[in-house]
């Protein structure tokens, strides 16, 4: 039976383009795996969406002069031209504000409390008057008391950093009108019993053996030194956002609040495979059988990708609200999360707008080149800086020296001495047998990194293999044996050409539109993943017809490296 195998990604917020940092820690390692895996002919539902609720939509909706559901489509449909834009496959794009995402958050807290681990809590909050709404924590200014600094949040002074409480602010003032006129006032509020649920959601943990030490490292920290399980507030007073319900029905006392965004962005995840099979035109058992244990998805299984900032609600608090539920939904089986991603010598910081965004990237080089750079740099054991040499070093060598110019060597010189096909005759010789055993040898590696979804090693890997492909070419020299033996450079071609097609379907993954290009230029939509080198390199026979492909990557000139440098040194408006 075919290996099926769900994978999601972290759902970005709707408010803002994402930076790179952004990208390599989430959607692009999960294309990645997800391209591979199909690659190798395994069933992969792959979903994202957007984050869409809370009162940073809001206030980026206030900002923009528009409705927040208007504001919402609007950037839905941003993101998702610009996911395209890098060749993110998502079998789905969702938004967490569909119908079935406010259905599945309002069921889940229904099964919650049926379960007894919801509690109502009545909590004194700040009320402005003039913005006619609760203000959340960081949305209160003042002065802090320990500093001095007069734009302290509520939650903390960024100035000295000390953790602060709203009560504790100088001259407290709304951040949204600056209003003074605010009040404590009473409100309710529901809370997930997380603390319940801890002796399980630790077994669980311990039992995940094979896990990045950063993911589970996160998690035991957070389950037994930090406050990561304490009951945690799933209800906010905002008008956008799921509303408070039970299942189908009122929740007494709960009028007009809704469920907090890091409740509802997860079920998410859930919500969208149904948004998919709805796209699709398919039923309720064709997106079940991914999620229901008891409806078919015992045998996936499921990966996760993300930042390390979001790691606690993957391993603690959703976990917590499927296990909760009591209903046989599908829990994690593997989480990848990844450090940071810094930018020339700082970090890239959406607030500020420092660093390339994905649309500014995608502006300047296509999508291959950024995904090969970020990939091979993914911040996984550590964080990673990019920086624009190394970025210009890591396009010019792996990409242009190395696989564009094999993949373009023998192309042309195919062309000019046996014409535009595939040419016949000659033997191979040991040459080619240690190339073969090189090859093997290699896509195991590969292979082997892919499955563990180790990034940066299975494209170190990658690029061995090219390398390899190269230094065959340059010892085998079609060139020189061609002015004494024409019959043998024809072999070397022969193989050589096989090689466009082997890289053009291994790279597919890291590198999709040039894996495509070459397979193009090849003359063949024959893109079976290699069961062994040997076959692979005599896929294509003699006579079959390719063409010599454009240029597959242009060199970074030191003056667009110096040109984009301080292009994006300054700040995003
Ligand atoms: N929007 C969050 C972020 O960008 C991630 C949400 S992931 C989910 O950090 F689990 F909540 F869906
Ligand atoms: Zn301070």
């Amino acid at each position: 039976m075919t290996q099926r195998t769900l994978i999601t990604s972290a759902i970005p917020y709707i408010n803002g383009i994402k930076h790179l940092g952004n990208l390599v820690g989430s959607q692009l390692p999960a294309d990645l795996y997800a391209r591979y895996l199909r690659g190798r002919g395994q069933e992969v539902l792959f979903l994202c969406a957007t984050d869409e609720h809370g009162t940073p939509a809001e206030l980026a909706a206030a900002k923009a002069g528009k409705p927040v559901a208007e504001y919402c489509a609007e950037m839905h449909a941003v993101q998702a031209e610009i996911a395209r834009g890098f060749r993110l496959s998502f079998d789905h794009f969702g938004r967490s504000s569909s119908p079935q995402n406010h259905a599945l958050t309002q069921h889940f807290a229904g099964k919650l409390a049926e379960a007894g681990l919801i509690a109502e809590v009545e909590e004194r909050q700040v009320y402005s008057h003039a913005d006619g709404r609760f203000l959340p924590d960081r949305y209160i200014e003042g002065t802090c008391p320990n500093c001095g600094y007069d734009k302290a949040r509520g939650d903390q002074c960024e100035n000295c950093t000390k953790q602060l409480d709203p009560a504790d602010l100088i001259e407290p003032r709304s951040a949204i009108s600056g209003s003074t006129d605010l009040e404590v006032r009473a409100t309710k509020h529901l809370y997930l019993r997380q603390s319940a649920l801890k002796d399980r959601l630790d077994g669980w943990i311990d039992s995940q053996t094979d896990w990045p030490i950063l993911t589970t490292s996160i998690a035991k920290k957070w389950l037994h030194d930090g406050d990561g399980l304490q009951d945690r507030g799933i209800t906010r007073d905002l008008d956008w956002g799921v509303p408070v319900k039970k299942g189908t029905e009122d929740w007494p006392g709960m009028e007009g609040k809704v469920f907090y965004v890091w409740f509802d962005a997860p079920i998410e995840y859930i919500a969208c495979a149904g948004e998919w099979a709805a796209a699709q035109g398919l039923d309720d058992a064709a997106w079940q059988r991914w999620w229901r244990t008891d409806k078919g998805a015992a045998d996936v299984r499921y990966v996760q990708f993300m930042g390390k900032d979001n790691v606690p609600f993957h391993t603690l608090s959703f976990p917590a609200t499927i296990m909760g539920s009591g209903e046989p939904w599908k829990l994690v089986d593997y989480i990848k999360s990844f450090n940071y991603l810094n930018y020339d010598g700082g970090q890239f910081s959406t607030s500020q707008g420092r660093g390339v965004f994905m649309d500014q990237a995608l502006s300047i080089l296509p999508a291959d080149y950024w995904r090969w750079w970020l990939l091979s740099h993914a911040p996984e054991t550590s964080d990673s800086e990019f920086t624009w040499e190394g970025f210009q070093a890591g396009v010019n060598k792996d990409l242009a020296d190395v696989l564009g110019n094999f993949v373009s060597r023998i192309t042309k010189f195919c062309r000019s001495k046996f014409g535009e096909t595939v040419p016949e005759g000659g033997d191979w010789g040991p040459l080619e047998a240690a190339l073969i055993a090189r090859l093997d040898a290699g896509l195991q590696a590969y292979q082997g990194h892919m499955d563990r979804i180790e990034v940066r090693k299975a494209a170190a890997e990658l690029r061995a293999l090219w390398v390899a492909g190269n230094e065959y070419l340059q010892e085998a020299a079609p060139w020189t044996q061609h002015k004494t033996d024409p019959e043998r450079a024809a072999a070397i071609t022969r193989l050589a050409l096989n090689l466009v097609r082997f890289y053009g379907v291994i790279s597919a993954p890291f590198i999709p539109d040039a894996g495509a290009a070459m397979l193009a230029a090849m003359g063949t939509t024959d893109a079976r993943w290699p069961e062994g080198a040997e076959a692979a390199l005599t896929a294509l026979p003699a006579g079959h017809a390719f063409s010599v492909p454009d240029v597959l990557f242009a060199k970074i000139t030191d003056e667009q490296r110096d040109e984009w440098q301080a292009r994006f040194a300054g700040v995003r408006t």
